[in-house]
Parts: C-alpha cells; structure tokens; sequence
C-alpha cells in the first residue's frame, strides 16, 4: 500500500470553509467583504470564532463583537488558520470508538496545539496562535488511518499494545509508512505551509527534519508532554520517550517545564470545551 492510495477520498480535500476562504485569500481581487462572507455564511463557524476570539485563548484587551471585527483586529490569515483548527474535527466524524475515541483524540491535539504555543513562548516567538495548528494537526495522520482504512489502523493499534512497542514503529512494520508520514501528506494536499507539513512528517524525530528542525522539536515535546500530563491520547499504548538531546537542543531546562505545564492544566478545559465541545 502506498500513502496515495489512502489519501484518495473526501478526506484528502481541506475542509470546506477553510477551502473558500484559503482560495479567496489566494485571489488578489478579493476584498476584505468577501472573506467576512464567507466566513458568516456557516453560522455556527462564526458564533464560534467570535467565542474563542474574546476567550484567554487571545487574551484581547477588549471585546470583538463581529467576523468584521474579527478580521480587522486579527487580519484573515490568521482568522483562516482559528478556522481550521475549529473545523478540522467535522472531517473525521463517525470513526468507530472502539477503534479510537475521539475525544481522547482531540485532547491530545489540543493539549499539545497549546504546549507548542507556551514553548514557543519561551523563545520569544510571535504568532504563537500560529503555531497552535503544529501542535493540533501533528497526529491527524492517524484519524486518516482510521477513516480510510480502518483494518490496517486496528491492527497497528492492537499489536502497539500487545508488543509494547510505538505506533509508528508498528506502522512502519505493517505499512512502510508511518501516521506522521500520512498526516504531512495530507497537509500538503491541503496547501497548508511547508513548516506545518514538514513539523507534522517529523515529529517522532524532529532532528532529522531538513528546514524546520526547531520546530519539528517543539513539537515532538509538546506530544510527550501532553502524554506526560495525562490529555487524552493518540493510541500510543504508553508515554514515548523524549527524544536524546532534544533538550540540548532546544536549550530547555526540564523545570523551565514545570510552568508550562501549570499554564496549559488551568486553560484545557475551557479552550478544549471552545474547540471541541
Ligand atoms: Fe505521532
Ligand atoms: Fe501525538
């Protein structure tokens, strides 16, 4: 089997909103009114979107009434990314739970979205929203397993647990291709940026990552730590380890850690409910 033969269906177009919107900011007659429209075409799309803009999740400093507002305030590449994350979910609906719970699924995800952008922190970065997606999308190759081929997911999934071993160690066994390698794939026929395809291939080791390795890094700890924390899960049957000299590379002391891991415990629930719920 080959990636291409699972990226075949539905699931290898972006979801639809974010698809019109991404082709309008493409289009250099559109205008500021077009993207306003496209986003309040899907009512429950905007009243979200409005709900996370004045959340903590932003943390503005006074209230954004409108999409209008929204796209003046955030401007509409950044709105199109809080889009995606908030519509992502709608394209794996209906994967049975005994073969992943997809609550657990997104717990994971957006623990670790969030821990990417506090270690992003850290270091300074502007545009953490940004990097929020790096952390949300990282395991979305898995999801695609299950949708698209769920007998080969089962299996990978059961013999992890039975043989101790990773996921993706599995995976490369059964499939010559691993969750990581599927989920950069797809961002890439989404036409998502190259450092979100390229953090999302390597994210079980980022050091071999060709452009992005910090950030491919950033999120290989985000993942394990949101294991560490106990948010939810991917199907790895137990916590990976971090990889050697990540730390070192980063230049992160582990108590540098125990911060975020405060931030992101008392913010979960609220901005996973605003996601998910
Ligand atoms: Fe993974
Ligand atoms: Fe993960």
């Amino acid at each position: 089997m080959e990636i291409q033969d699972i990226l075949t269906n539905e699931v290898a177009s972006p979801p639809t909103v974010y698809h019109k919107l991404k082709t309008a900011i493409e289009n250099p007659e559109s205008t500021f009114q077009d993207f306003a429209e496209i986003i309040r075409s899907d009512a429950g799309l905007s009243s979200r979107l409005l709900r996370i803009v004045n959340s903590s999740f932003y943390g503005l400093s006074g209230p954004v009434d409108s999409i209008t507002h929204a796209l003046n305030i955030l401007g509409v590449d950044q709105l199109g990314d809080l889009a995606l994350a908030t519509v992502v979910m709608t394209k794996f609906q209906g994967i049975p739970k005994d073969l992943i719970n997809l609550d657990n699924y997104w717990r994971h995800n957006i623990a670790s979205g969030l821990i990417v952008r506090e270690i992003a922190l850290l270091f300074g970065e502007a545009n953490t929203e940004k990097l929020y997606l790096l952390g949300l999308l990282h395991d979305i190759g898995g999801l695609v397993l299950c949708k698209e081929s769920a007998g080969i997911a089962r299996t990978c999934l059961n013999r992890a647990n039975y043989e101790g071993k990773h996921l993706h160690q599995v995976e490369q066994e059964e499939l010559g291709f691993t969750h990581a390698q599927v989920g950069g794939e797809l961002l890439n026929r989404w036409r998502l940026p190259e450092l979100m395809v390229e953090t999302t291939i390597y994210h079980h080791n980022p050091l071999n990552a060709p452009k992005f390795p910090k950030y491919a890094a950033i999120v290989h700890l985000a993942d394990i730590l949101a294991y560490e924390m106990d948010f939810g899960g991917s199907g790895e049957p137990f916590i990976p380890p971090l990889g050697g000299q990540i730390m070192e590379f980063l230049q992160l002391e582990r108590q540098q850690l125990s911060g975020i891991k405060l931030s992101v415990q008392s913010s979960f629930e609220e901005i996973f409910q605003m996601f998910y719920g």
